[in-house]
């Protein structure tokens, strides 16, 4: 197994993840939600640190993302900044929070930067959220996209099936691609569409494309921390590499101290005062 060690020890920015697809060097993306957490991800080197709304299901057990609120994320993104010192830390913003109107979107996106001091944010959308989008970057707030398949969306799709897999919806998510690019969006995220598709707009764009589930020829990969380590159980999309089984060495542990309390091993004399 081979171990990354980050050369340049400098605070990643957006333009340095642009230089990074110019010279052809792959970016690496994982969320955290907490401070111990991202403390770890950032000093093993990752480029970019996701606060994702994904918290909403891994960290409150939610179904979905909708439920999780603006000041819930504004916690998230916090925490991990406290910790993070190289990484770019990108906050997404939530479900409800940037569709109702555009002063909205900015008077929120402004707080979350205001609040947590993140680098940046991600919106879920194209064409429908553009002029929002524009608004928040008129601010001075880099923003990262989000097409494909978009989870705050899954009550209008009924499905977490592969998107964009027809020609409508795939000329529609190049359309919007560009768009967003054209706007001023600094990355997009790809998510759950065909590798082929994924590369096409990798390709046409000059941002960096960062996909999950669309295939190995974008600019970056990102997953999330809980599922990688294999802490989450049931959730085995053909997308999901896990590196670890985080989910058995914690039940272990769990199962070691309690043995050890029900049986007085623990503390022994040099664990007491
Ligand atoms: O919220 C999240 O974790 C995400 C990733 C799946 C890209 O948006």
């Amino acid at each position: 197994m081979s171990v990354h060690t980050p050369e340049d020890a400098r605070k990643v920015t957006t333009r340095r993840l642009c230089e990074m697809k110019q010279r052809g060097e792959k970016i690496s993306m994982l969320t955290s939600y907490d401070y111990t957490m991202a403390e770890i991800v950032d000093k093993a080197g990752i480029d970019v640190i996701l606060v994702g709304d994904s918290a909403s299901n891994v960290v409150a057990g939610n179904v979905t993302t909708l439920p999780i609120t603006l000041d819930q994320m504004i916690y998230h993104g916090k925490s991990v900044v406290r910790a993070v010192k190289r990484a770019l830390v990108v906050v997404d913003m939530p479900f409800g929070s940037y569709q109702t109107s555009d002063v909205e979107a900015v008077q929120n996106a402004i707080k979350v930067m205001k609040i947590t001091h993140a680098d940046a944010l991600k919106l879920e959308g194209g064409v429908e959220i553009i002029d929002a989008v524009k608004k928040i970057l008129a601010a001075g707030i880099p923003i990262m996209g989000h097409l494909g398949l978009m989870p705050q969306s899954i009550n209008k799709y009924g499905t977490y099936t592969v998107r964009a897999k027809d020609d409508e919806e795939a000329e529609k998510l190049i359309a919007d691609a560009k768009l967003l690019e054209e706007a001023g969006c600094f990355a997009l995220v790809l998510e759950k569409i065909p590798a082929k598709l994924a590369e096409r707009v990798a390709k046409e764009l000059t941002i960096p494309v960062i996909g999950i589930g669309a295939g190995g020829a974008v600019d970056g990969q990102v997953l999330v921390l809980h599922d990688m380590l294999g802490l989450t159980q049931g959730f085995t999309p053909r997308f999901l590499r896990r590196y670890a089984d985080l989910n058995s060495v914690m039940t272990e542990a769990v199962q070691h101290y309690i043995s050890d309390v029900k049986s007085c091993d623990f503390p022994n004399t040099q664990e007491q005062y």
